[in-house]
């Protein structure tokens, strides 16, 4: 696998494999093989944002962990460039307990050179765009609410700018109120950045809130990709047609507004 930066994309992945070995079922038998990523292609041109979409089970985190280079592909190649953050699905689980938001958010920091009140300063700027204050760099994870112990990953993650920002199922932890606030807080950041996005969900109303471009992954493949309206609209594949039901019944006015984010909070 090579990561050298030859195409103008931020991320240029081609044909990627990812297989699992699984338990041995008998001794002596083979150890079976999962395959998890089944020959994925996926380009990402600076600045765009894109949605991963696709059933549990599909490959989107180990696609997700693939790309921001946290998991090595079977085979396939990958190039990649500039800097990668990733936000992961639960904010209780993906910040220690130990640390201070302070610690936490500086963590994003980490090989930077800088001194410490430099390092405070860039922090509290972080926590001020997500939504907190100076006055949270010394508090501890459990005394902010899930929505908060998300702001405080996604400030860990832009606080160093990143080129990437890679978001595997970012709101699907929070309650349906609060996911709406995480998902606007995203849609701003990425106004003022202007980073390049890939934001994975199960669901796509999520997804339609912060991309231009969707790809819809099942078992393992890329079964079609679009422009979001396009997709939402006029499905092609039964996957992105039945990912759509899910979102669309039992009332067709309420799933419109999600779809369009007209329930925004
Ligand atoms: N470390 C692992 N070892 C073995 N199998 C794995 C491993 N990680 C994932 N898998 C399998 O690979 C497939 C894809 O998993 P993945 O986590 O990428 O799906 P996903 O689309 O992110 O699902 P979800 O929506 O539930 O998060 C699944 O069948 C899963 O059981
Ligand atoms: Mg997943």
């Amino acid at each position: 696998m090579n990561e050298i930066p030859t195409t103008g994309a931020v991320i240029d992945a081609q044909d990627l494999v990812r297989e699992y070995r699984l338990p041995r079922t008998r001794l002596f038998g083979a150890a079976p093989l999962l395959r998890a990523l089944d020959g994925v292609s996926l380009r990402l041109e600076a600045g765009e944002s894109v949605g991963l979409v696709g059933a549990s089970g599909s490959g989107k985190s180990t696609l997700a962990r693939i790309l921001a280079g946290l998991d090595r592909p079977t085979s396939g190649t990958l190039r990649r460039r500039g800097r990668v953050q990733m936000v992961f699905q639960d904010p209780y689980g993906s910040l220690d307990p130990r640390m201070s938001v302070e610690r936490i958010v500086a963590e994003g920091l980490y090989g930077e050179r800088a001194s410490r009140a430099q390092k405070r300063a860039r922090v509290v700027e972080a926590l001020e765009e997500v939504g907190l204050a100076a006055a949270h760099l010394d508090r501890y994870p459990h005394q902010f609410s899930g929505g908060q112990r998300q702001r405080i990953a996604i400030a860990r993650a832009l606080v160093s700018r990143p080129d990437l920002v890679i978001a595997d199922e970012p709101v699907s932890a929070l309650d349906l109120s609060v996911q709406a606030q995480v998902l606007n807080l995203m849609v701003d950041l990425r106004r003022r950045h202007r980073s390049t996005y890939l934001l994975v969900s199960h669901d796509l109303a999520v997804v339609a809130h912060l991309t231009e471009r969707i790809a819809v992954i099942d078992q393992g493949r890329i079964v079609e990709t679009g422009a979001t309206d396009e997709v939402l609209n006029r499905p092609r594949h039964e996957v992105t047609r039945r990912l759509l039901e899910a979102v669309l019944p039992p009332d067709p006015l309420r799933a419109r507004a999600r779809l369009e984010g007209a329930d925004r909070a």
